[in-house]
């Protein structure tokens, strides 16, 4: 999979891709991620990516025109499945689009900042618009970030264990059920007997009642389908 991720600020981006898992999946050869500086992309000698918004009122919005010369560009270049829009009025991620994603060959990310994009960006180019949740970042970088650790750590290689993704919350429209290291019992807070009376079947049940119980406490929304 390849991922292009353009950005007025790509520096916020470098260090998630850094470290642990990320950097792993990247090492193996399982993921290529670049950034593209919109400056770069800028016609006027000021480097200009934004300018006012028409019909007055605060904010900047970014200019359609280094957008569409970089989106362009990398278009020439290869064919891309999603071009998605960082936005906090987009559709709220969720694990199902995670999947979704993980089986795509080639995406582009745009970060939005300032106020956002020239609308015209949005309608022309951009596939899919995604928000990480409703709240608002300065930017969509943190956002994209987010998006790429929750999208590549489900290709296939990058988790040691193939099957740790699968049994994720959500993964199941259920919550993960709690979980115990050693020792089993520190200070007298014991492990449930269960998890350490070796009998599989009984532990699998467990486990799925008590992943019921907590989504039931914690967000009965997902129970609803
Ligand atoms: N940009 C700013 N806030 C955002 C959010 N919540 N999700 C995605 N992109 C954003």
């Amino acid at each position: 999979m390849r991922i292009d991720i353009i950005s007025v600020v790509p520096e916020l981006l470098h260090s998630p891709f850094e470290a642990s898992i990320l950097k792993r999946a990247i090492e193996k050869g399982l993921v290529e991620v670049h950034f593209h500086n919109l400056r770069e992309f800028a016609t006027n000698k000021y480097k200009q990516i934004d300018d006012y918004q028409f019909g007055g009122g605060a904010g900047m919005v970014m200019m359609i025109e280094p957008i569409d010369k970089c989106i362009t560009k990398l278009k020439s270049q290869r064919d891309y499945n999603e071009v998605i829009y960082m936005t906090p009025d987009g559709k709220t991620l969720t694990q199902g689009d995670a999947n979704e994603l993980s089986l795509k060959e080639n995406i582009i990310i745009l970060c939005g900042h300032y106020k956002g994009v020239d609308q015209r960006v949005r309608d022309q180019f951009i596939t899919r618009e995604i928000s990480v949740g409703d709240y608002v970042l300065s930017g969509g970088e943190l956002a994209a970030a987010i998006v790429c650790d929750a999208v590549i750590r489900l290709i296939p290689g990058v988790l040691g264990n193939e099957t740790s993704a699968l049994t994720d919350s959500f993964q199941d429209n259920l919550l993960a059920p709690p979980i115990y290291t050693r020792p089993a019992d520190y200070k007298g807070w014991k492990v449930p007997e269960i998890l350490t009376s070796g009998n599989t079947p009984k532990i699998d049940v467990w486990r799925e009642e008590q992943a019921y119980k907590r989504t039931e406490e914690r967000r009965p929304d997902l129970l609803e389908d």
